[in-house]
């Protein structure tokens, strides 16, 4: 069977780019993404495309060479359902914030959602793939949905989870070190469908980078794949620490520790934390499942690498204030830097959330840059902690549009997010319009110890 028609529920961070790069490496495939989210689909259909709603290097181009010539983006969920013969659901899955499993199962309702309306909309057979990262074995339950709606409609569930990493999402799809299709290997319908989305991926992927396994598996290898990753930063952000008191630099340690090909050189970046949508939501996913079959020592591996993430940013936020002799109260701090990681706008989970509110905690008055984070951002990721009103926030954080803004009179600067333009910035200029002396703490390493002392900074970095 060949595809001619795509649907993809959720325009989202995942939906839009991987549908943008499907639309315009099948030409002859009508792609149409839809999402509940009118502000967002009004975004994606934005004439100026530098205005699509998420910002990636290169998706404007893409979004561009396609959208409207077999790229759609639509608010008419039904209507696309309808007219598809694949349907990717690439909602949100958060971590439950209520009932049994609240703080670390995944919360399933909008995929379950999704699966009601295919089950409700659809007259004619479709292949359903879950593009959401999802628990293990949450096939079945879309099967069981699926399979009882009495219509004579057939449905092929597949896994096809994402491995992207925001701000390297174009490469990534270009790219990929693999693409994983999960399927019932066991009958010939399972197989078509299979084969159906190799064929897909097969107009830019050659067939070796694409991976068929059982359902189960490709679930899984999902959220193996973000813990071992998340692992790795744990790690390296646990010796940091070491190094800082034991005269060690983290950045020889991974260099020495990465040139070991069986260790590799990707990943070993020590930093403030990591952030991200998925990282922390995706181990306590896999905590709880393995809480839920009675594995209590393998949730408790798994665990220990939040645990390790929550205390690097909040030993960070307090070496600040005791190195600005234990109170920061009435003092500015200038925090270059909102988004989780440099290339995107995305700010879920970010470090700098943590490490805002406990400066804010400590009655700082914080002053924020980032060159793609909005205010009305910044001030939403602090009232959803609900840790102060929302005029608490308002009175105590500023966000202003650049650096050199943020940092003017300040008592010190924390560097949250790699940006490239942070290291380019005037450092002799801003440390002139700093209060003296002038503290920088370096929470990603970006800039040289060395140039920066010459200038006059007390500097601090992570891992030395
Ligand atoms: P997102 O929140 O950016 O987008 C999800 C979208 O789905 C939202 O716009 C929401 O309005 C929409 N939606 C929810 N329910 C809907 C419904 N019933 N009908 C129509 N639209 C609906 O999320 P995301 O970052 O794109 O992540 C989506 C999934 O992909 C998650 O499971 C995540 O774990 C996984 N994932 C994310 C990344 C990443 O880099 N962000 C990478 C790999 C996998
Ligand atoms: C991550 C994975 O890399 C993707 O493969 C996966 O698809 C995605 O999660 C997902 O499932 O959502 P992403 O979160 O976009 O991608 O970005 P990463 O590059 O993995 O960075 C995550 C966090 O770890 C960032 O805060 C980053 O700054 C931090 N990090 C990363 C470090 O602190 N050190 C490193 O060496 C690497």
């Amino acid at each position: 069977m060949k595809v001619k028609n795509i649907c993809c529920i959720g325009a989202g961070y995942v939906g839009g780019p991987t549908m943008a790069i499907i639309a315009q490496k099948s030409p002859e495939i009508t792609v149409t993404v839809v999402d509940i989210n009118a502000k967002r689909i009004a975004a994606w259909n934005d004439p100026d495309v530098n205005n699509i709603p998420i910002y990636e290097p290169g998706l404007a181009e893409v979004v561009a060479e396609a959208r409207g010539r077999n790229l759609f983006f639509s608010t008419d969920v039904d209507a696309a359902i309808d007219a598809a013969d694949m349907i990717f659901i690439s909602v949100n899955t958060p971590t439950k914030t209520y009932g049994m499993g609240k703080g670390m199962a995944a919360d399933l309702k909008y995929i379950e959602l999704c699966a009601r309306q295919i089950a409700r909309i659809a007259t004619t057979d479709k292949i359903v793939v879950e593009k959401s990262t999802l628990p293990v074995r949450t096939a079945e339950a879309l099967k069981n949905i699926l399979d009882n709606t009495g219509n004579g409609v057939n449905f092929q569930i597949l896994s096809n989870p994402e491995f992207l990493a925001e701000g390297t999402a174009v490469t990534d799809l270009h790219k990929p070190d693999r693409v994983l299709i999960g399927g019932d290997l066991d009958t010939e319908a399972g197989r078509e469908a299979i084969q159906a989305l190799v064929d897909v991926y097969a107009h830019w992927v050659t067939e070796d980078n694409i991976l068929t396994t059982n359902v189960w598996s490709s679930e899984l290898s999902k959220l193996t794949a973000n813990a071992f990753l998340a692992q790795r930063v744990s790690s390296i952000n646990a010796l940091s620490e070491l190094c800082e008191v034991t005269g060690a630099d983290i950045k020889e340690v991974s260099k020495a520790i990465g040139m070991d090909s069986r260790i590799g050189p990707k990943f070993l970046q020590a930093s403030v934390g990591f952030g991200g949508s998925c990282f922390q939501k995706d181990i306590l996913n896999l905590v709880y499942i393995a809480k839920s079959f009675g594995l209590e020592e393998v949730a408790d591996y798994w665990e220990q690498v939040i645990i390790m993430n929550d205390h690097q940013k909040r030993r960070f936020a307090a070496k600040l204030v005791k190195t600005l002799y234990n109170t920061v109260s009435g003092k500015q701090i200038a925090m270059l830097g909102w988004a989780f990681k440099k290339d995107t706008n995305d700010t879920r989970e970010s470090a700098s959330i943590y490490v805002a509110d406990y400066l804010l905690n400590e009655q700082a008055s914080v002053v924020v840059y980032d060159p793609k984070v909005t205010e009305e951002q910044i001030l939403a990721d602090l009232d959803y902690l609900g840790t102060r009103s929302e005029a608490e926030n308002r009175a105590l954080i500023r966000v202003v549009n650049s650096a050199e803004a943020a940092c003017d009179q300040a008592h010190a600067i924390a560097i949250m997010t790699e940006w490239d333009a942070f290291k380019d910035l005037d450092w002799n200029a801003i440390y002139s319009d700093m209060l003296k002396p002038a503290f920088l703490f370096d929470g990603r390493r970006l800039l040289d110890r060395k140039v920066l002392e010459e200038i006059g900074f007390d500097f601090y970095a992570i891992g030395s």
